[in-house]
């Protein structure tokens, strides 16, 4: 039986490769960013070359500093940033386009444009999402009708679309030498054109965007014990892995902290903040501003459902303070700059760079520091910046409870930003719930590693995973309810401020 399991996890601003022992331990990393691309405001963009080139390169350094071979691994799984939409040309390999990224808000009037022809409820009861720029559906349709020649490549089955688990699935198999074209059900459930209870593409919502249905992947569960595909020789492992574990990176991180059960729910704390909560076998619809999304499916069994609140600006914020503002000069910073004061004197931040997601769907929002006096510094900004990623998980957690009458005794966290001890004790301050963050900090890609194993035995079942999971710190509120009560109004306030900026 090999030893490891290995995990690629594509992620918004970088591509790691990591490996994963039995006991769910990490045994080998490499990481590489790639660049951000913002040719216009509110435009993002990658390099889908560079993305599968960064990839190929994390590979091999892995398997090259721990002397592995591809017989080495049990299984591969990917895990990737959802909603960012490429298409390219599965005869020559060349994307038409760069990839267009979850954040990018260029397709705001597709967006507007739908609720106005009264086709969002459609999209709300099918795909169990709100139309907004977030999802691929726009952002096929903006490729389609704005990069020359794509909608006739089109139809001659030249141009193909996927998100970059696709995209990476079809290059690690072969690419134009026989590269399958899939994806799974969590990312499929992210695009507005699957419908929840099929599992399959939906000719109504694919005609609101004018998709041709043979562009997209054949859709397949998130385990996979029949492989996906298997790598080749001549790829960046150099032999033969199987292919058996798919899913995005917010379920995969729902896995990775084994919230399998109903009632169990997590936060993950990356570029933005995602609140999942697993709702079981049945679509949960909401009624406050969540979405509701395939959290996993496991082989043939029944799909897991889950409720989730998607913030756009969270950690995303802390290196805006750091590149754009310069005040300073790592994410480590913000914590003890934040530190030298005890409150926020006064200063909300909400930062609505992409418009606001959950729960307010607003996109004709836009960015505001508020309740500025002479008497503040660049540390109660510091301050406000690590409030707003907390309060943001605060207006989730209040729309989840009432969606769900399931109230979070306990909130499991993990991502980057999880290493900011004063955020996650704010986090547990506002939240009024003790915070716990697991000795593996790397959730996603363990997730993704999960899924993967649990398709060839590696790991026999759940009950396997979750004598893994293990408690780091926890973090219990220091706040009183009135204190408590207090600054979240003042959030509130601060938010209305920044709606309807845009028209
Ligand atoms: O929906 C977007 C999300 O999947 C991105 O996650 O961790 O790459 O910022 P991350």
């Amino acid at each position: 039986m090999p030893d490891f399991v290995a995990a690629i996890d594509q992620g918004t601003t970088s591509t790691r490769c990591m490996l994963f022992d039995h006991d769910g331990r990490e045994r080998g990393k490499h990481q590489l960013e790639h660049e951000q691309i913002m040719p216009r405001p509110g435009w993002v963009e990658h390099n889908p070359i560079e993305i599968w080139e960064r990839t190929s390169a994390v590979i091999q350094t892995v398997m090259g500093q721990k002397r592995l071979e591809a017989t080495d691994l049990a299984a591969l799984g990917i895990t990737n940033q959802r909603e960012t939409t490429v298409v390219w040309n599965p005869r020559t390999g060349r994307p038409y386009y760069n990839a267009i990224v979850w954040q990018d808000t260029r397709t705001d009037r597709i967006a507007s444009a739908l609720e106005r022809e009264g086709k969002g409820d459609i999209i709300r009861q099918k795909a169990g999402l709100p139309p907004a720029t977030y999802f691929s559906g726009g952002k096929i349709q903006w490729i389609l009708e704005n990069v020359e020649g794509v909608r006739e490549a089109a139809q001659r089955g030249e141009a193909v679309f996927g998100t970059t688990d696709s995209w990476l699935l079809w290059n690690l198999t072969g690419g134009t030498r026989g590269g399958v074209h899939v994806t799974d059900v969590t990312n499929a459930s992210r695009t507005m054109l699957m419908n929840l209870e099929t599992l399959d593409w939906d000719d109504e919502l694919l005609s609101f965007f004018g998709i041709p249905r043979e562009m997209l992947p054949a859709i397949r569960p998130s385990s996979a014990p029949d492989p996906y595909g298997v790598t080749p020789d001549s790829g960046p492992f150099a032999g033969e892995v199987q292919l058996t574990g798919d899913l995005g990176d917010q379920q995969a991180a729902m896995v990775g902290q084994v919230c399998l059960k109903p009632g169990e729910a997590k936060n993950t704390y990356g570029t933005g903040n995602f609140l999942l909560l697993n709702t079981g076998t049945e679509p949960v619809r909401s009624q406050n501003g969540l979405l509701t999304t395939v959290c996993y499916q496991f082989g043939d069994a029944a799909p897991v459902y889950a409720l989730e609140g998607s913030i756009a600006v969270t950690g995303s914020a802390v290196q805006w303070l750091r590149d754009q503002l310069g005040i300073i000069s790592g994410a480590a910073q913000s914590e003890s700059l934040a530190r030298q004061v005890d409150d926020n004197g006064g200063v909300y931040f909400v930062p609505a760079f992409s418009g606001l997601f959950a729960p307010y769907w607003r996109s004709d929002a836009r960015g505001a520091i508020v309740g500025l006096s002479r008497y503040n510094t660049n540390a109660h900004i510091a301050r406000a910046t690590l409030e707003a990623i907390c309060y943001q998980s605060r207006d989730v957690a209040d729309a989840m409870e009432k969606d769900s009458g399931v109230h979070i005794e306990v909130l499991k966290v993990d991502g980057g930003v999880t290493a900011n001890e004063l955020c996650m004790q704010i986090q547990a301050d506002v939240l009024g719930v003790d915070v716990s963050r697991p000795v593996v900090a790397e959730t996603t890609a363990l997730g993704a590693a999960y899924a993967a194993g649990l398709a060839t035995g590696f790991w026999s079942d759940p009950d396997d995973l979750r004598q893994n999971w293990q408690e780091d710190r926890r973090w219990s509120p220091t706040t009183t309810d009135e204190q408590r009560a207090d600054g979240y109004a003042g959030w509130r306030k601060a938010v209305e401020r920044t709606l309807g900026w845009v028209d």
